[in-house]
């Protein structure tokens, strides 16, 4: 009988005697020693810690990065941190694959944060030179326990000690975690609460789970509301966005030459969104023609034809992770006709509408209100709501909402380091919360005509439009942070003549 295969054959071979180690470690430029300065965003962490501090005093509290994901064999995604991590420590893209923000009560009340996580490894450890997932040849160089605690400005060390610091006064000193962050930190915990008795029965695996779901929803709704640094990553990700939508205008003749234009224009946008910051937000969505009128159109395998529309839904995350999220509708060959035109008005004064609604003592979805109202009173004009059905009666939630059929989304969402920020918090929190300033949402309404919808016009059919802008709620009314990029009819058309005629 042959050997047995290992269940994961490795295919690399390493050079493993003593001599080659001893050589490998030796040879190398001093580390530096110098630390790094404080990051800007570590003057705004304590007060965002502060708050789930003040939550759940004298609890251990723990917000993983989570860990590296794979995509195929040996091969990894790129990193993306858990955002009540990234929130809570300030690190953003790429950092730091099994990190753990401890806070761990303190007697004198509060908490002090310990940041756990892999140090940078000593060039004479195997890791150095042989681990293809963290070692130093294949991934560069992690910081040290001292030059993230000069960062971040909190006490580091070694993820090597998470376990025991978890276990520490088990049964006395309560755990919390956000479990989806990390499964493998989250069976840790779960470990811990079970040895101390603590997590065993049902009872108590229920009562557990629910303490751990409070503090994942502390932790997103905590950030409704956005600090003043976080207003400026806002800021950065829609100016970001604004260029990147002008190079998509520009090379739409290009995308046009070339087939496959929807793949083109997300290439272009992906450019800049990775070269501006840390890459799209969410994945783009450009859709073409009657691709517009699939919501979430991301295969972007269309042709880019004249007489179509482009609907080009994409926002560029910084480094901080915080993302624009803005959708244009262009006309491919420069000019709206007609029909696309009155279409494209109808979104526009519906967007208009729900934007005015944008002001501090506002609710959340009276954004909604006011924007669909505007999408079911242009649909009524039209003769497209069922006979004897008037705007009254469509909007009516029991026994209306036929208008829907062609706006079957939400008009807003919140908008942050998560495209669809703050999803877990409580609907009193969100839909029904008053707007307060800090805020950022989207305001997005849209009109869909599906290629075969027989109950639309003939010549409606095969048009969608969505017109989206990210807003900051401000002390009197709001400010669209992406109102650099055009989006009356008019502006359009005068914008995308500029970069492809040299003028309107
Ligand atoms: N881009 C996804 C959305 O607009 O919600
Ligand atoms: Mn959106
Ligand atoms: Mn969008």
């Amino acid at each position: 009988m042959s050997e047995k295969q290992p269940t994961k054959p490795d295919h690399r071979s390493r050079p493993n005697n003593e001599q080659f180690k001893t050589f490998i470690a030796s040879g190398w430029a001093p580390r530096p020693t110098d630390l790094p300065e404080q990051a800007e965003v570590a003057r705004w962490t304590p007060a965002r810690r502060a708050v789930v501090s003040e939550a759940f005093p004298g609890e251990r509290l723990v917000m993983p990065a989570g860990g590296l994901k794979v995509r195929s064999n040996d091969c990894d995604y790129v990193f993306r941190p858990h955002t009540a991590f990234s929130h809570l420590t300030g690190l953003g893209a790429d950092r730091e694959p099994d990190a753990v923000l401890v806070l761990e009560p303190s007697e004198e009340g509060g908490h002090d944060p310990i940041l756990y996580f892999r140090p940078l490894a000593p060039r004479d450890s195997e890791e150095f030179f042989a681990d293809s997932r963290y070692g130093e040849f294949w991934v560069g160089s992690r910081p040290t326990l001292e030059s993230m605690a000069a960062e971040l400005g909190l006490e580091t060390r070694h993820i090597d000690q998470l376990g025991d610091a978890l276990a520490k006064d088990a049964g006395q000193v309560a755990l919390r975690v956000v479990a989806e962050a990390d499964a493998d930190v989250a069976a840790l915990v779960e470990k811990v609460r079970a040895e101390s008795g603590l997590g065993t029965t049902e009872a108590q695996l229920t009562a557990a789970a629910e303490a751990d779901a409070e503090l994942a929803r502390m932790c997103s709704t905590m950030r409704l509301v956005k600090d003043d640094w976080e207003k400026d990553q806002m800021r950065l990700a829609c100016e970001g966005t604004a260029r990147a939508f002008d190079a998509v205008v520009a090379d739409l003749p290009e995308a046009k030459k070339r087939g496959r234009g929807e793949r083109w224009v997300e290439g272009v946008f992906g450019l800049h969104a990775r070269h501006h910051g840390n890459g799209v937000g969410y994945d783009s969505i450009c859709a073409a023609g009657d691709h517009a009128n699939t919501l979430h159109w991301i295969r972007n395998t269309g042709d880019l034809r004249d007489g179509d529309l482009l609907l080009l839904d994409a926002g560029i995350e910084v480094d901080s992770l915080f993302t624009a999220d803005v959708t244009r509708t262009l006309p491919i060959s420069g000019r709206f006709s007609d029909v696309q035109r009155r279409i494209y008005e109808a979104v526009y004064a519906a967007q208009q509408a729900g934007i005015a609604a944008c002001r501090p003592g506002n609710r959340f979805k009276d954004v909604h209100a006011a924007a669909i109202r505007v999408i079911a009173e242009h649909l009524h004009e039209w003769g497209l709501l069922p006979e004897g059905v008037d705007v009254e009666a469509t909007l009516d939630t029991d026994t209306g909402q036929y208008h829907r059929r062609w706006m079957v989304h939400g008009t807003s969402h919140h908008l942050g380091m998560d495209v669809h920020d703050c999803a877990q918090a409580l609907r009193e929190d969100y839909m029904d919360a008053e707007l307060r300033p800090g805020m950022v949402l989207t305001v997005e309404p849209g009109l869909y005509f599906k290629a075969d919808d027989q109950l639309a016009p003939e010549e409606f059919r095969g048009i969608g439009v969505r017109i989206e802008d990210d807003i900051l709620i401000t002390e009197d009314g709001c400010e669209n942070l992406s109102a650099m990029i055009p989006s009356r009819a008019d502006d359009v058309e005068a914008w995308m003549a500029r970069i492809l005629d040299g003028g309107a």
